[in-house]
């Protein structure tokens, strides 16, 4: 991998992936995590990421949410993808120990449905056990479901707002937090103007929109400034912060 735009230009090492995407210090920082093909498209034609992604973009992946305390996702891509546990590589949990974090991100779901997916082998199967954000009246089944497997966090009306996630988050602790989409949930956490950095692979594919969910239009363009240029494999990785 290299480094063609951004402060230190050149070869990338694997292990250097990670400090390509740093955390600040202190405070909190959300950033985005997501792929793209050359059309736009967020979906392959079978309705996965997975299918427009390659091994540089995984790699970025892997390197963007090893030092999280929070992994962030809607609904939707937690029932298309199916996510499985979150667990951190043995050496980075020595190291996120000794920085004073979980040994493992914590996933957190938005869902106002519920209905999602409990297996031993899904997000439920977590070593951190996965908050579950949702309305102040959920289906009652459920509800009682999903409260088995994680910690269900309700808001104080039927709808959840997504500024109000974050600040939940941050209130458990959980301040480095990666949104991994999809498209719905990331528009509402720019709405909610919490979105600090915005890290896209550009994959070097087309596959047509249709599996791409529309989003509604934002009230104003949200402008970011580009920090840098990763390439590998015709995959442009970039990493851009919120202009403030
Ligand atoms: N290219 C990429 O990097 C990337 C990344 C992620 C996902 N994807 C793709 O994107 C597609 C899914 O995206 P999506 O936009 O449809 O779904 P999404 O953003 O993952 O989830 C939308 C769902 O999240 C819940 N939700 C979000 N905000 C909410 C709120 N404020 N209140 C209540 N519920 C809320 C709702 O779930 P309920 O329906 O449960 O109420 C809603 O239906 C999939 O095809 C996936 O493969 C692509």
């Amino acid at each position: 991998m290299e480094m063609i735009f951004g402060r230190d230009r050149g070869p990338v090492t694997d292990e250097d992936v990670a400090e390509a995407y740093p955390w600040p210090e202190e405070g909190v920082w959300v950033r985005s995590m997501m792929v793209s093909t050359l059309d736009g498209a967020a979906a392959g034609p079978d309705g996965l990421s997975n299918t427009i992604s390659g091994d540089a973009d995984r790699q970025v992946f892997d390197a963007v949410r090893r030092f999280a305390d929070a992994i962030l996702v809607g609904g939707g891509t937690v029932k298309a993808e199916g996510y499985g546990p979150l667990r951190a590589d043995p050496d980075d949990t020595e190291r996120r120990r000794a920085q004073g974090q979980r040994p493992a991100p914590v996933l957190a779901v938005v869902s106002g449905s519920l209905d999602l997916p409990l297996g031993d082998d899904g997000f439920a199967g977590s070593e951190e056990r996965p908050l579950v954000f949702t309305g102040a009246t959920p289906d009652a089944d459920r509800l009682a479901a999903v409260r088995e497997r994680c910690e269900v966090v309700q808001s104080g009306s039927d709808s959840v707002d997504d500024g109000w996630v974050i600040d939940q988050l941050v209130e458990r602790g959980l301040r480095r937090i990666v949104c991994e989409g999809g498209p719905s949930l990331l528009r509402a956490v720019v709405a909610a103007d919490r979105l600090d950095e915005a890290d896209l692979t550009l994959s070097p594919t087309f596959a047509g929109t249709s599996t791409t969910p529309d989003t509604e239009a934002l009230p104003d363009v949200s402008r970011f400034e580009l920090a840098h240029l990763l390439t590998a494999d015709g995959f442009v990785m970039a990493r851009y912060v919120r202009r403030r």
